[in-house]
């Protein structure tokens, strides 16, 4: 289920958009979330915010569904793995890097901008 979803708001003069409150997402997570009409997947590093696709560059699994390990997220389906912080693609032989979103914290909200 995407976060957010009672408090959500419209996208800021600065492209940037409420997205999650930071206790929604654990050290170690991955959740689901929507900035505007964008899917994102927003990921917790150490107490460290990213936001990137919603979905695998592969064939679309979720990758909000996909297990952290550091600041890598591995895609369920067939174990792409991808850097949250730079989307780059660590899996070998692999040349697709995967989308990522600048994030801002303000108080407890996290927001991100998709354009
Ligand atoms: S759909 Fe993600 S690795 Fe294939």
């Amino acid at each position: 289920m995407a976060l957010f979803s009672k408090d959500k708001e419209p996208v800021r003069q600065d492209g940037y958009t409420r997205v999650a409150r930071l206790k929604e997402i654990r050290p170690g997570q991955v959740r689901e979330a929507t900035a505007g009409t964008v899917k994102l997947s927003l990921a917790n590093v150490s107490g460290n915010y990213y936001a990137f696709a919603a979905n695998c560059p592969h064939q679309g699994w979720p990758l909000w569904a996909g297990d952290m390990k550091g600041e890598l997220v591995r895609c369920y389906l067939h174990r792409w793995q991808f850097n949250v912080r730079t989307g780059e693609n660590i899996s070998p032989g692999v040349p697709v890097c995967l989308p990522t979103y600048p994030v801002l914290i303000e108080g407890e909200f996290l927001l991100v901008k998709v354009d």
